[in-house]
């Protein structure tokens, strides 16, 4: 259990803590660690079902997507405990190979072990995946793939029910670059006999390190993070000890924090290269930023401008997971900013929350555009996802008086004890 707790009681308590309590005002400042990514531990502990050996994950925090991963690898057959801040998985024995619905649908990832799944065993029988309300997230770019490999698939009563069966075809070429789909299809050939390719595969830095975890492992991925992955089957992959990667949007979303507060911060454990859009961005808005190795330190300005345009695109384009956090920043800066969301189609739910704390936000379908006000006010506000949690916690952080925010359930999904880091750089947040 992570050192941060000490009894699983504490555990609970906390996450049934339901809302954030937040004295807008102060300014942000000094030095905090970022944490491991959720979008690279989630597909890794997917990929976990695929080792016949114990796999460590080193400093795994405690997101709740992890939780629900966790009861599903468990369901699954697989022995997992956590020892301090690391996490164990032991999947020797895994024999199961449905999950339910009621497994499935708290969690978008639990989706990403059917591939492992088939696999492993041979047949899965797995429920559509749950997640955020972002947009209607088919899954059908999973399924051709896995399909174009040779597995039968049928979807009935909310299950899809798939058997691995010969190699149909050595390529796959998706019509779009799916993260997830990516990497349920790199997963599924590890252990398929021959050799895979997959074009036009998506490159977000967790495909990457999703791969690099894998070959550590024993399997043989070329090319992640290029456009063409090539895996070649192996028979059987080995337990390692394994570190992800640290969370570029907590980072995006700690640096947009410094921004808006007027703070003075550095943050430490973060990849320059993997934010370098949102850098140039808060460059624009006058934030002076300082990259060193892992560490990038940003000094916000008196008079923040428009940061112009931002349009979510697949890696390297501005990622879609910080631009809920990037519409809570124009609100505040001088000027008239504009969104644009191409990835999800409802990922705007949050705007009408930050409407009610005085912010002036006009949404036409993919687009929002945003005047920048000299002060925006506390209000009760609701999550309406993970992402959207956050924005509304950032608006929070500068209004002029309190910000109650509830369903932050959804927040700890991909933060895990934000407000202990937001207080540790001075603001004024609880969990009540
Ligand atoms: C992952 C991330 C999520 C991030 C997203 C895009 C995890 C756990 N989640 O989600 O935080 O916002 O990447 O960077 O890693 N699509 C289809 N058919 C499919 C699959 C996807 O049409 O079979 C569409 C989706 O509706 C969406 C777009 O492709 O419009 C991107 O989705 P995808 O890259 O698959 O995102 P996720 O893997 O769900």
């Amino acid at each position: 259990m992570p050192v941060f707790f000490s009894t699983l009681i504490d555990i609970f308590i906390y996450l049934y803590m339901d809302k954030f309590f937040i004295n807008g005002g102060n300014k942000l400042f000094g030095e905090i660690k970022m944490d491991c990514a959720k979008n690279a531990v989630l597909p890794i502990l997917a990929g976990s079902i695929l080792v016949e050996g114990v796999v460590c994950l080193k400093d795994v925090p405690i997101y709740k997507d992890v939780l629900s991963m966790i009861e599903i690898l468990k369901n699954l057959g697989a022995d997992v405990k956590w020892v301090g801040k690391n996490l164990y998985i032991d999947s020797f024995n895994i024999c199961k190979n449905e999950i339910s619905h009621q497994l499935a649908s708290p969690v978008r990832s639990s989706i990403f072990t059917l591939g492992p799944i088939l696999s492993r065993l041979g047949k899965a029988k797995v429920a559509y995946p749950g997640g955020c309300n972002i947009g209607l997230r088919p899954i059908d770019i999973h399924l051709f793939g896995l399909r174009e490999l040779g597995c039968n698939i049928n979807e009935k009563n909310g299950y899809i029910y798939a058997q691995k069966s010969k190699r149909k075809a050595n390529a796959v070429s998706l019509r779009f670059p799916s993260v997830g789909a990516t990497e349920n299809i790199m997963m599924f050939a590890c252990l398929f006999d021959g050799e895979t390719k997959i074009y036009n595969p998506a490159k977000e830095p967790e495909i990457v390190d999703l791969a690099k975890f894998l070959n550590k492992c024993g399997a043989k991925i070329k090319g992640a993070g290029s456009d063409l992955i090539v895996i070649n089957g192996v028979k059987k992959l080995n337990g390692v000890d394994y570190k992800p990667i640290y969370d570029r949007i907590e980072c995006g979303t700690f640096l947009i924090a410094g921004a808006m507060t007027g703070g003075e911060i550095v943050l430490k454990n973060c990849n320059y290269n993997h934010n370098q859009v949102l850098i140039e961005k808060l460059k624009k808005s006058g934030c002076k930023i300082f990259c060193d190795k892992n560490k990038i330190a940003l000094k916000s300005s008196k008079n923040l401008a428009s940061y112009g345009t931002v349009e979510t695109e697949v890696y390297p384009g501005f990622p879609t997971d910080l631009q809920s956090q990037m519409v809570s920043l124009a609100t505040i800066c001088k000027g008239t900013s504009f969104i644009f969301e191409n990835l999800f189609e409802s990922r705007f739910n949050f705007v009408g929350e930050l409407i009610k704390m005085g912010c002036d936000i006009k949404c036409k379908s993919s687009v929002c555009i945003v005047n920048g006000k000299n002060k925006i006010f506390g209000a009760d506000v609701v999550a309406t996802d993970l992402r959207g949690g956050a924005s509304l916690i950032l608006a929070g952080l500068v209004a002029e008086g309190y910000t109650t925010i509830s369903n932050i359930e959804l927040v700890d999904r991909g933060y895990f004890a934000i407000e202990n880091k937001l207080s540790t750089l001075g603001a004024d947040i609880k969990r009540i």
